[in-house]
């Protein structure tokens, strides 16, 4: 976690720097800070709390300084103040460092340090960098930079300045780290939205490279001392496509794109009422497919074993990748790993894929930022196309990974030598304009909004493919309002959580058709009887439900393993109106950051 840029040119640093922080503020907004490289000075100046603080700095407009480097700090180690908020420094004050990683063996590392007169400040983790740096410096960065990090054990996203030097020394292992290359510029960056404005021309740190930057050239080298030649990548995404467009937040334009989203993320892949991709992989030597993700995506991950069973016929299992990494998994050479993920840098995922890959398993991954650290590792892949999600709350990337799954399920399907229903390839391609029809109700999901934003739980229920929509529409409200919620497979109701049902629960049914809706009345019934308050997700026309339900939202009928897309929209929305009725700040939930660099 936490953000990182870096600038090197001709023009102020300050401004570009503080509007880099501002665009990397996802990552984190514990603390930010700013150091400046002004007449052989570092100058720095730091503030508790969001980038907003720092940038109010009168200060700030005084530095003149054309080489600087900033941070926004999610607290790993060492509560958030101002005392532990990025830059580090050295004993001496000469060496600046801006850190986004865990480096796991600093307690053995500072006391080696302070048994050698160095005297840490911080609580951070990341301050042992800058006096490791401090130990091996002999009038080169570089250097000392590389000896540094060979006693470092953890991630880094690293990038560091010395007093007497005119350049940046950046390195990576593990937290993800961009080249930006200018006109008589350069920037660093986390993340591509920091430096977009500023230049298209990207170069992407893999593991255990290290650069050093100047204002018009830029050298990448292995941490074990070969150069490296490094492909530019030109970015196609435009500033705009990343500012709010008149939304309110971030969340609710990226509710609003899915229709636009999932449009892309289909783009050139239907073609003669087939699926058409280019996944390399031979599926006739796969005999289990072992998904694996975090968060939204591990939702998105159990729905894509409904479906990859149900359309593929191969067995299919889905973990959490926190808990894949540690418990010594059976995996072999006929298993494929699908890694999902949003951002493509969760560093849990990103850790499952590895041993995955260590124990010779086939690896595919379903990734939307691309050229993310995933997206490098794996096999093969499918890109999401879904465009930049900046809302910490994922909306757009989770029904576009679902449309995803699908492709890639019929895709296989046709592999193994059968053909799609025409009416299935149909259904399909009626994907975006359904969720377009779904996105119809949002007045009247203001209106229930405004109605239990004050309730204190929610309980959220369906079954089959709709169950992980259940789970995905409880965490949507959780996250972003702070009310509890849970979410379950509605027949396990009466296995222990019906014991909380009052007149005070409101409880979100998800029961549109499918060969369970009988038995999902009875599940409402039992609710009911308890004095339980139903909202009831249904296909419009549905009379059964709206008699036992106290509030009804209609959404269009599609294929039952299709209807997850649609049926989450409504969920999206009302956790969303929720939120912004309380007045939280639905783009930076507290505690949360966007892209989870650290386990
Ligand atoms: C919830 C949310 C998180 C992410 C999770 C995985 O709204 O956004 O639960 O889904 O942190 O992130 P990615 O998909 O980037 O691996």
């Amino acid at each position: 976690m936490c953000g990182i840029i870096g600038y090197i040119g001709q023009r102020k640093t300050a401004p570009i720097l503080i509007n880099g922080l501002a665009k990397l503020e996802y990552r984190g907004y514990d603390s930010a800070g700013i150091c400046v490289l002004e007449d052989q000075e570092l100058k720095t100046i730091k503030k508790k709390g969001m980038i907003a603080e720092l940038a109010k700095d009168k200060n700030i407009n005084n530095l003149s300084a054309v080489l600087g480097i900033a941070h926004t700090r999610w607290a790993t180690h060492g509560e958030p103040n101002e005392r532990n908020a990025h830059p580090h420094f050295d004993c001496d004050g000469n060496i600046a460092i801006v850190h986004n990683g865990i480096i796991e063996n600093h307690q053995a590392l500072k006391k080696l340090l302070e048994k050698h007169g160095h005297k840490i400040k911080s609580d951070t983790d990341s301050e042992i960098i800058a006096h490791l740096i401090e130990k091996f410096y002999k009038d080169d960065l570089e250097e000392a930079v590389i000896q540094a990090l060979n006693l470092i054990e953890g991630a880094f996203g690293l990038a560091a300045l010395h007093k007497n030097e005119n350049r940046i020394v950046v390195a990576r292992r593990g937290s993800p780290l961009i080249i930006g290359v200018g006109d008589g510029e350069m920037f660093v960056a986390s993340d591509i939205p920091a430096i977009l404005e500023y230049t298209k021309r990207v170069i992407y740190l893999n593991d255990d490279e290290l650069a050093v930057i100047e204002k018009d050239k830029y050298q990448i080298k292995k941490l074990t001392g070969e150069n490296v030649d490094k492909e530019i990548h030109e970015i196609k995404w435009t500033v705009d496509q990343i500012a709010k467009q008149g939304y309110k937040y971030f969340m609710l334009k990226e509710i609003f794109e899915q229709p636009e989203a999932l449009l892309n993320t289909l783009r050139g892949r239907i073609k003669e009422n087939q699926i058409k991709i280019s996944v390399d992989l031979d599926i006739t030597k796969i005999k289990r497919i072992i998904i694996v993700a975090c968060g939204t995506s591990w939702h998105s991950a159990l729905i894509g074993k409904y479906l990859l069973e149900l359309i593929t016929g191969i067995k299919t299992e889905v973990d959490y990748a926190s808990e894949f990494r540690y418990r010594q998994p059976i995996v072999d050479s006929d298993d494929l790993m699908i890694v999902i993920s949003q951002s493509g840098e969760t560093a849990d995922t990103l850790a499952a894929l590895k041993e995955a890959k260590k124990k010779g398993a086939k690896t595919l991954g379903i990734v939307n930022a691309v050229g993310s650290t995933i997206t490098r590792e794996v096999d093969t892949g499918i890109y999401l196309h879904a465009g930049p999600e900046i809302g910490v709350a994922s909306t757009k990337a989770f029904t576009s990974q679902v449309l995803a799954l699908i492709i890639f399920a019929l895709n296989t399907k046709q592999n193994q030598g059968e053909k799609i229903d025409k009416e299935i390839i149909r259904e399909l391609a009626n994907i975006p304009d359904k969720i377009s029809q779904a996105l119809k109700q949002d007045k009247k999901i203001i209106k229930l909004a405004d109605k239990f934003k004050d309730a204190k739980n929610f309980l959220y229920l369906g079954r089959g493919f709709n169950f992980p929509v259940a789970l995905e529409g409880a965490l949507k409200l959780k996250e972003i309002s702070y009310i509890h919620a849970e979410g379950y497979p509605a027949a396990e109701i009466k296995h222990g959580p019906i014991a909380l049902i009052d007149k005070n629960m409101p409880v979100v049914f998800i029961a549109t058709k499918s060969n369970l809706s009988q038995k999902i009345i009875s599940n409402m019934q039992e609710v009911k009887s308890r004095n339980g308050i139903i909202i009831a997700l249904v296909n419009k026309g549905d009379k059964d439900i709206k008699k036992i339900a106290d509030h009804v939202i209609e959404v269009p009928e599609t294929l039952d393993e299709f209807s997850p897309i649609i049926n989450v929209i409504p969920l999206q929305l009302l956790a969303y109106h929720i939120a912004d009725l309380k007045n939280l700040n639905v783009d930076k939930p507290r505690n949360l950051a966007k892209s989870v660099t650290v386990e």
